[in-house]
């Protein structure tokens, strides 16, 4: 089995950074391959923008999706976009690896997600949800909060880091993957309150650890529940007797 690990932190020497040599580090101990991607230090560029593309469809109004179908047909791509897709599906396991940074994932991993998705080539109309192009791979979010855990929980001050996250799953989800509960890490903060830096670095070597030991269980992880193309009505609504997950899509009226 062969991982793909994507970082998205600024700093070699951050925490998000031990984490995704943790896991690349334990996924060849097990046997297996990994490959780490670190988007800073390739210097990703995570705007999509007409001027990635050198040959346009339309040169008179920029529509990433029909440029990035064309440009996929052609496979004239950006290298750099290509890379990446070449990784995708090199990949039977994705871990996405990144800091919460204001609620969400740091701009250049959203924007990863943007050029490498590509409308054509990873998702169309047809291939989406169950029928994803990458249908039977595993995507896992490994997400570090400032906040505590207190903080971060269902009724904490900062909202619920799972429910904040529902979106990237979602959209590991359209592309076909089997999503895996996210791995959350709170309170990782250089100054935490209460806390001493020796404290600290304790607590961070433990989660290392307890992180290590989760993926040697990789195949027991659990899984994102998601309704199943036909549990919607003609592909769109959701039938009344069909179960609901979780507030994105529920049943109108709860
Ligand atoms: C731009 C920015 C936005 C942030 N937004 C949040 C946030 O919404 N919620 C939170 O708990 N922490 C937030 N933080 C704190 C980071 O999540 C925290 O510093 C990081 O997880 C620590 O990991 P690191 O040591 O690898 O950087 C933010 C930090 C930055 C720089």
């Amino acid at each position: 089995m062969h991982a793909l690990i994507v970082v998205a932190h600024p700093e070699p020497q951050s925490f998000n950074a031990a984490l995704s040599h943790a896991a690349a580090d334990t996924w060849r101990a097990a046997g297996h391959t990994a490959t780490v991607a670190d988007l800073y230090a390739d210097g990703f560029d995570p705007s999509e923008a007409p001027r990635h593309y050198a040959d346009r469809l339309d040169t008179a109004r920029f529509d990433a999706q029909r440029e990035q179908r064309h440009h996929w047909e052609r496979g004239t791509l950006a290298p750099e976009v290509g890379h990446h897709v070449g990784l995708l599906q090199q990949a039977d396991a994705l871990i996405l690896q990144f800091p919460l940074w204001w609620f969400g994932a740091p701009a250049i991993l959203k924007g990863w997600m943007d050029r490498v998705f590509v409308y054509g080539g990873l998702y169309s109309s047809r291939r989406r949800h169950d029928s994803g192009v990458l249908h039977g791979r595993r995507a896992l979010l490994s997400v570090t909060t400032g906040s505590s855990a207190a903080a971060c929980a269902p009724d904490g001050r900062e909202g619920d880091t799972r429910l904040l996250l529902w979106p990237l799953m979602y959209a590991l989800r359209y592309v076909g993957f089997d999503v895996l509960e996210p791995h959350l890490i709170h309170e990782v903060r250089s100054d935490p309150a209460g806390d001493t830096a020796r404290h600290r670095d304790a607590r961070l070597v433990q989660a290392l650890a307890d992180y290590r030991a989760r993926l040697r269980a990789w195949h027991t992880w659990p899984r994102v529940p998601f309704n199943r193309d036909t549990d919607f009505e003609a592909g769109v609504r959701l039938k009344p007797d069909a179960p609901a997950y979780g507030p994105f899509i529920r049943h109108a009226g709860t």
